[in-house]
């Protein structure tokens, strides 16, 4: 049967995947697991993994002083530039290497500025990533444009650049890839079309705080990035958000955007200037960030190795798909995520393989699906507005366009995510993962027959 593993086999493979990872060298050498020898957790079997996994967020009692100080002062609105928030954007500005970091009340709203600092506007459209957080449509369709989808490359599971031409059209302002999962899109080609059509690039880097593409760091790859620092990210606040970018002109504008269209830097005396709105972010979720940078650098540093060593072990088992980076890049792995075969698992579909994994004690997930089938984009087009800005010709091309979608089809019915706390863990329960998923190889027969 294809991709069956019989007791035998298996223990042939796991050896020959062993001989291969020693003469690798022993840094990165998983050891050889007795997957047959437990039954899994579903069939009655002991969990592989026992004792849970690092919590999140995590909170540190000396950073309390400095919040408590900001209480006390009575100063919690952040206008941009001064007290904690200024801190913040300095040393967000510095990690990065940007120029400018102008703090926000989300990464929402990150998007939103950046998306109108570059003159997205309404009956526009924008080129975005469709395997990603809702909140990337949201922030286009917010605007009153169009969210129109490139496809996703299912070997990076990111913006493919090679779909990107095609979705172009005369209304077409600006591309926003997603370093999703914190892995790094592959910029140069995104950059080099955009140049070609004299469009703007906003990254949504939301997820890929410290993600790394050639050497410079996500966020600084193109006009604006937009971070998020809601609280499940790797550095949180709460809620919170951020842009940076290196161009005067386009961060003082989000500035003024962000704080009711106030004037300042280049435009500074020219009073109210320009639309804006209130996306500021506070001074005691400044205080919290601020001093979480050196964590984030050091948990980052930690999720890298061992998530080094799990896609060498991955990379042993048929039908688990590891994610190929772009060269000299860096991911920061929000989730660490690998496509599933499941011929390779004896049909075991992945709903069941991610039932199973939980039941070894391995949190997952099934990642994104197609959302754009979901309705809300429907809600849109049908909306007075739309149907003013758009053709009904163009908005049902729009809508049929989904169905060209089919690298991302492929990573949203095949994608598994492992949460990023679990890589913060120790370098033995790295050897848990690749053993539950193994185990779950060698019994998928009879996994398979189980509800
Ligand atoms: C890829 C992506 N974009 C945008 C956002 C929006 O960020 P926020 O929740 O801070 O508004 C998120 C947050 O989860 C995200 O993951």
């Amino acid at each position: 049967m294809k991709g069956y593993f019989t007791r035998r086999e298996f223990a042939r493979t796991a050896v020959a995947g062993s001989a291969a990872l020693t003469w690798l060298g022993a840094r990165r050498m998983p050891r050889v697991f007795a997957a047959e020898a437990g039954k899994p957790a579903l069939l009655g079997g002991t969990p592989t993994h026992k004792g849970g996994w690092p919590g999140w967020p995590k909170w540190n009692k000396s950073w309390e002083p400095e919040i408590v100080k900001v209480l006390r002062s009575g100063q919690w609105c952040g206008f941009g530039g001064s007290g904690k928030v200024g801190d913040f954007e300095k040393a967000y500005a510095k990690l990065l290497g940007a120029k400018h970091c102008v703090t926000m009340a989300s990464g929402t709203t990150s998007l939103l500025t950046a998306l109108h600092v570059v003159g997205v506007d309404a009956g526009d459209e924008v080129i975005v990533s469709p395997f990603t957080f809702i909140a990337t449509y949201n922030a286009v369709l917010m605007h009153k444009a169009l969210p129109i989808f490139a496809d996703t490359d299912p070997n990076t599971m990111t913006m493919d650049p090679a779909s990107i031409e095609s979705c172009i059209t005369e209304r077409t302002r600006a591309i926003v890839p997603v370093h999703i999962y914190g892995m790094p899109c592959d910029m140069d080609p995104i950059n080099a079309m955009a140049k070609k059509h004299n469009l703007a690039v906003v990254e949504d880097a939301c997820q890929a705080w410290l993600g790394e593409y050639k050497g410079r760091k996500c966020g600084t790859l193109a006009d604006l990035g937009c971070f998020s620092f809601q609280n499940s990210k790797h550095i949180p606040a709460g809620d919170g958000g951020a842009i940076t970018g290196n161009s005067d002109e386009l961060m003082d504008r989000c500035m003024s955007y962000h704080d009711v269209g106030r004037a300042v830097g280049t435009y500074k005396g020219k009073g109210y200037f320009t639309r804006g709105s209130n996306y500021r972010m506070t001074h005691y979720q400044a205080a919290m960030l601020v001093q979480q940078i050196d964590k984030l650098v050091t948990d980052t540093r930690r999720r890298q190795e061992n998530a080094d060593y799990l896609t060498a072990g991955l990379n042993e088992i048929p039908g688990i798909q590891t994610v190929r980076l772009p060269k000299n890049s860096r991911a920061v792995w929000h989730l660490y995520a690998f496509l599933y075969d499941g011929d390779q698992f004896n049909g075991l579909p992945r709903n069941k393989f991610i039932k199973a994994l939980r039941a070894e004690g391995i949190p997952c997930s099934d990642g994104y699906h197609e959302q754009y089938n979901d309705g809300l984009l429907d809600e849109a087009i049908n909306s007075r507005g739309f149907k003013r800005l758009y053709s009904a010709k163009r908005l049902k091309a729009y809508r049929d366009s989904f169905q060209e979608l089919k690298g991302n089809k492929k990573v949203c019915e095949t994608n598994v995510g492992i949460f990023q706390t679990l890589l913060l863990a120790d370098r033995g329960d790295m050897d848990h993962i690749i053993e539950a998923i193994r185990k779950i190889q060698a019994h998928s027969e009879a996994l398979a027959k189980v509800v």
